[in-house]
This record gives C-alpha cells, sequence and structure tokens, in this order.
C-alpha cells in the first residue's frame, strides 16, 4: 500500500464540489487518511508549485491556488498515486477520460480541479509539506 498527496483546488471548492470528488476518490479504493481545508497565501502556493517556477504560466497558476480555498489530503491504497492519477484524468479536461474527476468538474487546464502527486518521491516531499505524522491516520 502506497500513500500520496492530493488537493481539491479553488475552483472546485467555490462550487462545493469536494464532496463529489471525495466519492470518485473513495470508489476507486483510495481512503482519505489526512483532510484540511485551507487558505494558501500566493508566497505558500508559490512554494508548494516552486518546480513549476520558470513555466509561462507560473504566476497566473500561483494566483488561481491562493484565490480561494483548498482542500489537503493524504490517500493511501494500492498504487495509490498511479491509481490517484487515473481518477484525476489528464491535466487538459477537454483530453481527459469519461468519468474522471477533470473531465467531470474541471473548467479548463489551469482550472483543473485537484492536484496529485507524480512520483514517490514529490509524494512525501508534498505530504510533509502539509501535514504531520500525527495528522495521518491510516
Ligand atoms: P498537478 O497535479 O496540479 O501537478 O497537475 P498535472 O501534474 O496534471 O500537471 P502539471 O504538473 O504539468 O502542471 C501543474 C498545474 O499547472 C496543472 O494542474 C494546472 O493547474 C497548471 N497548468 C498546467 N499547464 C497550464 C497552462 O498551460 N496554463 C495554465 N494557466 N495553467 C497550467
Ligand atoms: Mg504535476
Amino acid at each position: 500500500t502506497e500513500r500520496t498527496f492530493s488537493m481539491i483546488k479553488p475552483d472546485a471548492t467555490k462550487r462545493n464540489l469536494t464532496g463529489k470528488i471525495n466519492a470518485k476518490f473513495e470508489d476507486a479504493g483510495l481512503r482519505i487518511v489526512a483532510q484540511k481545508r485551507l487558505h494558501l497565501s500566493k508566497a505558500q502556493a508559490g512554494e508548494f508549485y516552486k518546480v513549476h517556477a520558470e513555466r509561462p504560466f507560473y504566476d497566473e497558476l500561483c494566483e488561481f491556488m491562493a484565490s480561494g480555498p483548498v482542500v489537503a489530503q493524504v490517500l493511501e491504497g494500492e498504487n495509490a498515486i498511479a491509481k490517484n492519477r487515473e481518477v484525476m484524468g489528464a491535466t487538459n479536461p477537454a483530453d481527459a477520460d469519461e468519468g474522471t474527476i477533470r473531465a467531470d468538474f474541471a473548467e479548463s487546464v489551469g482550472e483543473n480541479s485537484v492536484h496529485g502527486s507524480d512520483a514517490p518521491e514529490t509524494a512525501k516531499e508534498e505530504i510533509s509539506f502539509f501535514f504531520s505524522g500525527l495528522e495521518i491516520v491510516g
């Protein structure tokens, strides 16, 4: 069993979609073992997404991530990292498979409702950016 970091983005919290998104995780066999709602500052969003600092959309991305509440989560399950990315769907909702979170809910390539870690090292880093060990209950 594996853990991954997930974040429900401001476009989704604004539209009251937290429960519908969580149902998709749970239906796929992912267990939500930690969860909290936060409103990131632009600086915190920038720190979280610093791997994208050189990308042309970085400033827009940080603005967006600080534009409203997010829900930070730890998901646990068999192959959780890959499974979560499958449930999320492609970055651009236009390319996302039917039934995925981004196909059903995302508004655009930027405002795409969810984030999920892309590898074991980033999962570990992103989980510890938001959660202490005591806050994760498997
Ligand atoms: P994350 O799980 O959020 O990391 O998405 P991803 O791994 O599917 O995509 P990637 O890491 O390549 O990009 C990170 C985030 O930057 C995306 O989820 C989008 O929110 C945003 N992003 C990516 N490409 C674009 C773009 O062309 N324009 C804008 N505005 N945002 C983008
Ligand atoms: Mg990514």
